[in-house]
């Protein structure tokens, strides 16, 4: 992988913050977004902005027709069976409400729901509030110290009370890539759906839904290399066709009248309203770019970068890195024993280093290790070993001034 060209392609790496060169090892937040990707939203609003499904003129069909072929995009890049098992949503936590809301009415008291300890606070809190709201029970899958979920205690969680799983494919805080194909099959076993959070995995793995057999995968665009405010909601057909609309609206209707209103089929029964047109043409561009590239040797190159990346950080005396498991992305969180990890980040950012700190929006894993939160750096394709190397210098130095 030529990282120095593809640098290229990336017009915010050449930005200086603080006077310093950017080194941006934010990317599990948000992803970069390369100039071809740019371009193409460019494009749509400045030679083919128009209504999709809607007129006859020709910029509308142009539109549709780029539209619906982004759509087509992600399905093969994901390998759905259909183009309309592909829903277009604003992003990973709008994909999980439309699922969350629609189990509101397939749901009994006394069903129960299996989450894990490992989660991102958008696939708890919907949950939450779709068990406040039917009686359903959530009950948790423990993970260990390495930041590893215990399968035998999910094993013990199944029964036929369960309807649902819904677990992320990689940890946004620790990195950890769960064994998802393990936790499909089980749940199916006791009758259950399973629905994966996929949003910190799709930079680094291409999920191949008919194969690993999951019922709804979703996952934002802008955490690889998209805009922001796109991303999907995979289902099966058969999921899909059971579970009722979230928005009602334009687009995803049959027939209204004052008496009665039927709804469109798949995918416009979800898709309610004015999409977000240029976003969804710029996802199937960003996949094309990651593809142009090849996902697995971004994804080699990136464990390359995680492995460098945790040996020097451990040399620091009294850091502690979290989250150990043996198969993890390209993510290290960490803290040095006595300094706030939002001290270590501002004094990153003084130096042109750009980290996530806190709770990365899953306090129950902080409350695990018993922390208010770690310094998160998250590597991408585009960064370099050289960057590491400043990362590790400006640790050592934060270290210094703060102990
Ligand atoms: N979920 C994103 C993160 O982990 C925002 O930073």
């Amino acid at each position: 992988m030529d990282v120095t060209k593809i640098r290229k392609d990336f017009p915010v790496l050449n930005r200086k913050v603080n006077g310093r060169p950017l080194i941006y090892f934010d990317n599990a937040a948000t992803s970069q977004t390369p100039t071809q990707v740019i371009n193409t939203i460019v494009d749509y609003y400045e030679n083919y902005n128009a209504n999709i499904h809607r007129g006859v003129h020709a910029l509308s069909q142009e539109a549709t027709n780029a539209y619906e072929g982004a759509r087509q995009k992600i399905q093969h890049h994901f390998n759905a069976a259909q183009p309309y098992e592909v829903i277009f949503t604003s992003g990973t936590t709008h994909s999980i409400n439309i699922v969350s809301n629609g189990y509101g009415e397939l749901l009994n008291q006394g069903d129960e729901l299996i989450v894990s300890a490992l989660e991102h606070h958008s696939n708890i809190v919907p949950w939450q509030m779709l068990c406040e709201k039917t009686g359903a029970l959530l009950k948790v899958i423990p993970m260990n110290e390495d930041g590893v979920l215990l399968m035998d205690a999910y094993d013990d969680l199944l029964s036929e009370r369960t309807k649902l799983v819904f677990v992320n494919h990689v940890s946004n805080a620790l990195g950890t890539i769960n064994p998802i194909e393990e936790i499909i099959n089980k749940a199916h076993e006791v009758g259950a759906e399973v629905l994966i959070d996929g949003a910190q995995a799709s930079p680094h793995i291409k999920a191949d839904l008919q194969s690993i057999n999951v019922d709804y995968y979703v996952t934002s665009a802008h955490k690889i290399c998209g805009p922001t405010g796109i991303g999907i909601l995979y289902g099966k057909e058969n999921s899909l066709k059971r579970l009722p609309p979230f928005q009602g609206g334009g687009e995803m209707i049959a027939e209204v009248t004052f008496e009665k209103t039927t709804y469109a089929g798949l995918p416009h029964k979800f898709e309610a309203g004015t999409p977000n047109i240029a976003g969804g043409i710029a996802f199937g561009a960003a996949l094309d770019y990651l593809n142009s590239i090849g996902m697995e040797k971004i994804a080699e190159y990136e464990q390359e970068l995680l492995i460098y990346g945790t040996a020097a950080l451990k040399k620091i005396p009294g850091l502690k890195v979290y989250g150990e498991a043996l198969n993890k992305t390209a993510v290290i969180s960490f803290n040095v024993q006595g300094i706030h990890p939002y001290d270590i980040g501002s004094i990153l950012d003084k130096l042109g280093i750009a980290v996530r700190t806190g709770h990365h929006c899953a306090q129950p894993i902080m409350d695990f290790y018993r922390i208010p939160g770690t310094v998160r750096a998250s590597f991408s394709f585009y960064n370099t070993f050289e960057e590491i190397d400043t990362m590790v210098k400006a640790v050592e130095k934060a270290v210094q001034m703060l102990k």
